[in-house]
């Protein structure tokens, strides 16, 4: 095992479950915008979203249709376990979205709150479309109801770690998903 397995009490969901979801959201997404000539705008949302948009955008890569790749980077839980529901941008987007059609591609609804404000701010840009993949959504978490298109996995409300999620910005290279042991709360 590597280091971070002692850390972790029990998996959520594992590394060929992962593969193998991305692989089912992107032949959907794929299929959706099969008709899109100007090509799909994936907006990768940092830091969290950065293993799934790397593996959903190879995913893509495959069957098309072609497409740009952007970031932002946005932060509403600082180094708690609960989202302050206040949202700040780190970084925005580098290139104009007008007219475009945009995927937005984010590891985990949990609140809802990141997302509404983040659809908000991407419709006020006057995107074409505007649509939200995320590999998990905590459906007992949900305080704002945020259309989300394509889903990956529903997970129980607890706290969760790896392929991006962090604790205190710790164990987003976990290639699973996971719940910590408790005295890893305790030491922090
Ligand atoms: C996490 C996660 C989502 C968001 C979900 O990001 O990656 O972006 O919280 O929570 P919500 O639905 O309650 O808003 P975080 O703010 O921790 O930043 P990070 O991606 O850099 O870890
Ligand atoms: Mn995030
Ligand atoms: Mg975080």
């Amino acid at each position: 095992g590597s280091w971070y397995d002692a850390d972790i009490d029990h998996v959520i969901i594992s590394e060929a479950q992962i593969r193998e979801k991305t692989a089912e959201l992107a032949k959907q997404v794929s299929a959706d915008y099969a008709g899109v000539t100007d090509g799909l705008l994936l907006v990768c949302v940092l830091k969290g979203a950065v293993m799934f948009m790397a593996d959903f955008a190879r995913a893509l890569g495959r069957q098309g249709p072609p497409v740009e790749l952007d970031f932002m980077a946005i932060s509403s839980y600082g180094q708690g376990t609960t989202s302050s529901g206040v949202v700040r941008i780190l970084k925005d987007l580098d290139r104009d979205i007008a007219g475009r059609h945009v995927v937005v591609v984010e590891d985990i609804v949990d609140s809802g709150l990141t997302l509404s404000w983040l659809l908000r701010y991407l419709e006020s840009r006057s995107a074409a479309s505007v649509e939200v993949v995320a590999l998990f959504r905590k459906p007992d978490a949900v305080k704002v109801t945020v259309p989300v298109k394509y889903v990956g996995f529903d997970i129980p409300t607890e706290f969760v770690v790896g392929y991006g999620l962090d604790f205190g910005e710790r164990y987003r290279e976990l290639p699973y998903v996971g719940v910590l042991k408790p005295e890893v709360y305790a030491r922090a």
